[in-house]
């Protein structure tokens, strides 16, 4: 018996997916260096502490390099492609719990609500990093609010205190911590947010971040 070919069955006769690129080539090797710096500042956090800086700052290389792809980058690499206001936000989510999201062919308005959220926070993170490494940069912020200011005192003024082993302790370590566990959290729910969109489209978003090419846009999507 002989198979079924398209000229047979007319509903066979599907169109070959027409792919186009979305994201550009530097947008991708952003993202992959993203991710390998973000692990090797948590894997050597408090173990390797060179390895951890090195990591730290190119983590705010790669974020600071970000700020102006999304102003001068290709098409889905702009923010005023992708950003979306709180009322959009709210209603793609909307969308999502019912189950009637619609595709996009750049970032959703909740995958770039959760781009911004990751980008600031890790810029945080760095900052703070940075910060603790010397006492002198603490004073080259502006007078805290009154509010902080008692919560930071401690005796050099740094934000910076040393335990018993010579590490360092104090709220700057601990807002530098904070931080880091929030972007755990932030990056398990984007991921998530990859996984969960992946199913309900029918596409390997994360496969389209390696090969910056996803399905040309349908009838319905957003591109
Ligand atoms: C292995 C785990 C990860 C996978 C599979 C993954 C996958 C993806 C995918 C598919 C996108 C595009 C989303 C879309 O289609 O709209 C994306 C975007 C992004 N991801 Fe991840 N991601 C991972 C981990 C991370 C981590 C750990 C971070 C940061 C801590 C991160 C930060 C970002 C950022 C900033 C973008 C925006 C890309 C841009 O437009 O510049 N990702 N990720
Ligand atoms: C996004 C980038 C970064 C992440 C995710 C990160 C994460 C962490 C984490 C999880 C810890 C806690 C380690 C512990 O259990 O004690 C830590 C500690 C620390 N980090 Fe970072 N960090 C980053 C960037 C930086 C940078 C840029 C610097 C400085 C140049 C820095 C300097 C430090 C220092 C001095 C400590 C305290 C180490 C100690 O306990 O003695 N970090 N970081």
């Amino acid at each position: 018996m002989t198979e079924a070919t398209a000229h047979d069955v007319p509903e066979m006769k599907v169109r070959p997916t027409v792919k186009i690129q979305v994201w550009d080539p530097l947008i991708r090797v952003f993202h992959w260096g993203l991710v390998a710096a973000f692990a090797t500042a948590w894997l050597s956090a408090d173990e390797l502490q060179t390895v951890h800086e090195f990591a730290g700052y190119t983590v705010a290389g790669l974020v600071a390099f970000r700020l102006i792809w999304g102003l001068v980058g290709s098409r889905y690499a702009r923010f005023t492609q992708f950003l979306k206001g709180p009322g959009a936000t709210l209603a793609y989510l909307g969308d999502m719990t019912r189950g009637r999201e619609r595709r996009y062919l750049g970032h959703n308005p909740a995958g770039a609500a959760m781009i911004v959220a990751l980008l600031v926070t890790l810029a945080g993170t760095a900052f703070t990093g940075w910060l603790m490494e010397d006492e002198t940069r603490v004073a080259l912020l502006p007078s805290m609010p009154a509010i902080v200011a008692p919560a930071w005192a401690d005796d050099d003024g740094d934000g910076r205190e040393y335990g018993e082993r010579g590490e360092v302790e104090g709220p700057l370590k601990e807002v530098h911590e904070t931080l880091a566990n929030l972007l755990l959290l932030l990056a398990a729910l984007h991921v998530g947010g990859v996984v969960l969109a992946s199913f309900r489209h029918h596409e390997n978003l994360a496969r389209a971040m390696v090969t910056g090419d996803k399905r040309a846009p349908g009838p319905g999507d957003i591109a």
